[in-house]
């Protein structure tokens, strides 16, 4: 099947453009090499190094005719959103619009789009299902939202479906450890380095730690399931930062103590998702922190 990812040379996105290509597909990667990095992309895709929401971008898919798109091409930084709100809505809201538009144009069957647990903001239950009311506490939160609105409406209104997946805290390989990236990454680089990483707060923070090889899969199962609709991704159970980090400390077999901080405005003290609606439907995650970490680590010395 002919399929575009955009922004796959970021972290996620890559991983996702591996897997279609082990299973045969065709791969056509749209990229601007804003945060994501050329070593990420799998030497089997064709790959356009453009802005996905150019006009030279409609015009290649438009020739590409993708049966599928997972758009995963995004302004993912949640400081950069509060500083330049403007263009963090024109990559994340108007570039999905232009997205669909072009997806209608070419006459694409379905449209599988990475939203975030940061829709949601503060919890007011746990774990926070899909019914969860919305109300993001960054622009980034907005930014992702938006689109979601968009995609429902533009599918209903044209030929078109749609899968809407709402990340939680994904980790592994290929995770920046740079600007805000993940915990995950970050306290592994400063763990490889012998540098005691911070923790903000206690650490007794709460987050859903879900392995980049169980977003894969949840992509490549909902290309023919679960149309129309919209899924947490997660492995609904919360981890501390404290239990991440002696689980990152040992694993690595290392000793070094983390330096605690006072802990950050506006931080969210617990989060983790339902992922009931989209196991009902047949997906399951394989790892949980640990095996996804010990995948992570195994990875290190090949
Ligand atoms: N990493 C997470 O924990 C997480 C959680 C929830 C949702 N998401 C979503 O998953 C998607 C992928 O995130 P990631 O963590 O892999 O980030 P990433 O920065 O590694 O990947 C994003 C990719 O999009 C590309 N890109 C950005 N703007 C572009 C543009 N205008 N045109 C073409 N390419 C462009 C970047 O160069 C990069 O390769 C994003 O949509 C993000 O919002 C990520």
């Amino acid at each position: 099947m002919k399929i575009l990812v955009t922004g796959g040379c970021g972290f996620i996105g890559s991983h996702i453009v591996d897997e279609l290509l082990a299973n045969g597909h065709d791969v056509l990667v749209i990229d601007n090499l804003s945060s994501g990095y050329i070593r990420n992309l799998n030497k089997s895709a064709r790959f356009y190094k453009m802005d996905f929401m150019s006009l030279e971008a409609e015009r290649i898919i438009k020739e590409f005719t993708p049966e599928v798109v997972i758009h995963h091409a995004a302004q993912v930084s949640v400081q950069k959103s509060m500083i330049n709100p403007v263009e963090d809505a024109t990559t994340n809201i108007i570039g999905t619009i232009k997205l669909l538009d072009y997806c209608n144009k070419a006459g694409v069957r379905k449209i599988i789009y990475a939203s975030s647990a940061a829709v949601y903001g503060n919890p007011d239950y746990l774990p926070i299902n899909e019914d969860h009311q919305i109300h993001p506490i960054s622009y980034y939160g907005i930014s992702k939202y938006t689109p979601e609105q968009y995609i429902r409406t533009f599918c209903s209104n044209n030929e078109l479906n749609y899968t809407i997946l709402r990340y939680a805290n994904v980790f592994g390989e290929r995770q920046d450890a740079k600007g805000e990236g993940g915990v995950v990454a970050i306290f592994l680089d400063r763990l490889l380095n012998h540098e005691p990483p911070s923790l903000y707060g206690d650490g007794e923070q709460t987050r859903d730690f879900i392995y980049v090889k169980d977003i894969v899969s949840a992509n490549l199962f909902v290309m023919d399931k679960g149309n129309n609709d919209l899924f947490n991704v997660s492995t609904g159970e919360g981890v501390s930062l404290n239990n991440l980090y002696d689980l990152m400390n040992s694993g690595l077999k290392k000793n070094i103590t983390p330096i605690f901080e006072s802990p950050r405005k506006g931080d969210i003290l617990h989060s983790y998702l339902d992922n009931a609606k989209l196991k009902a439907l047949g997906w399951a995650p394989k790892f949980n922190i640990e095996s996804g970490l010990r995948d992570v680590f195994k990875n290190l010395n090949n």
